[in-house]
């Protein structure tokens, strides 16, 4: 059977002959689309029964041309990116591949919160992490992996996350707080780690941001859709002291980097999960996950149940 891999943001070559390794392994073959149009996907897909993305957007237009697709895997965490309606509706199996880029994305978090504090090296004097207080929004995967750093750096850490208990969070030593209000209020730094999903789109806007406190620093290396970003341009406006960075580029990046360039810090591209480690463990997870599923309906990971 054909199994198709097409990712915009290439995987690194490394990664990608592990993935070929699986699928041809298991007696498929491989088609790669990489930095493809949403076009190339959707004529490469016609005949394939398992497909590989990453952030690319895999809608009804894409499931309406997959006339063999059983499997779909987002090689990484948040399928927000794929109607899982509609792979449900096409018979399609959906799974994502939990915790394989955490590492990634929380090492880039502490990589962009200290080139912020530190001025982007630009001669001045910065600050420190030392001592200072985080709180981590949403302790899954990715907010336990900047917890275990955070704690390096001898950072006060406190996190929110209704499904996690107390208990867990206080054997890593961890402060657990119960609501936004207390987690926004006492703690300089926030890093965003929630989904994006109806109840959390557009949930951080100025009504918390103003709740940090004194030179608040707000860091989003989740999705860009949980921001209100009018709300986090009044907020830019409002508190000369506050600084925001993020991953996941505001629609107004442009405009609050011209207007507060050293109050703002954005990765040109997307770049969290981008590095070799997280490539092949999201990769040749997801190749894993497609020949399971195609063997005998391994799904495990599935999120369209
Ligand atoms: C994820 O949800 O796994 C991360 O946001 C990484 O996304 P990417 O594969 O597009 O880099």
């Amino acid at each position: 059977m054909k199994i198709l891999v097409a990712t915009e943001k290439p995987f690194a070559p490394v990664a990608v002959q592990g993935i070929r390794e699986v699928i041809e392994g298991a007696g498929h073959e491989l088609v790669l689309v990489e930095k493809g149009t949403r076009e190339d996907m959707i004529k490469a897909i016609a005949d394939c029964a398992g497909l590989i993305v990453r952030s690319d957007k895999v809608d009804k237009e894409v499931f309406d041309a997959a006339k063999e697709l059983k499997v779909v895997v987002r090689a990484g965490a948040g399928y927000d990116n794929i109607d899982l309606a509609e792979a449900t509706a096409h018979g399609v199996c959906v799974m994502n591949t939990p915790g394989q880029n955490s590492n990634a994305v929380a090492e880039l978090v502490m990589g962009m919160l200290i080139t912020l504090i530190r001025n982007r090296y630009n001669g001045t004097s910065g600050t420190e992490l030392l001592g200072k207080t985080l709180g981590i929004h949403a302790y899954g995967a990715v907010g336990r992996c900047v917890a275990r750093i955070a704690k390096g750096f001898g950072m006060k850490i406190s996190a929110l996350d209704p499904w996690v208990k107390d208990e867990v969070m206080e054997a890593d030593g961890i402060h657990p707080v119960h609501s936004v209000e207390e987690l926004y209020s006492e703690n300089q730094y926030v890093s965003l780690h929630i989904p994006a999903t109806d109840e959390t789109r557009g949930s951080v806007g100025k009504r918390l941001i103003e709740m940090l406190p004194k030179n608040g620093v707000l860091i989003n290396a989740a999705r860009k859709e949980v921001i209100d970003e009018a709300g986090l341009a009044e907020a830019m406006e409002a508190r000369p002291d506050f600084r925001y960075v993020a991953d996941v580029k505001p629609a107004n990046a442009d405009e609050l980097e011209a207007k507060y360039p050293e109050r703002v810090l954005f990765t040109p591209k997307k770049m969290g999960a981008q590095t070799a480690e997280a490539n092949i463990n999201a990769g040749l997870a997801a190749a894993n996950q497609v020949v399971a599923h195609l063997k005998d309906g391994w799904n495990r990971f599935q999120v369209n149940k």
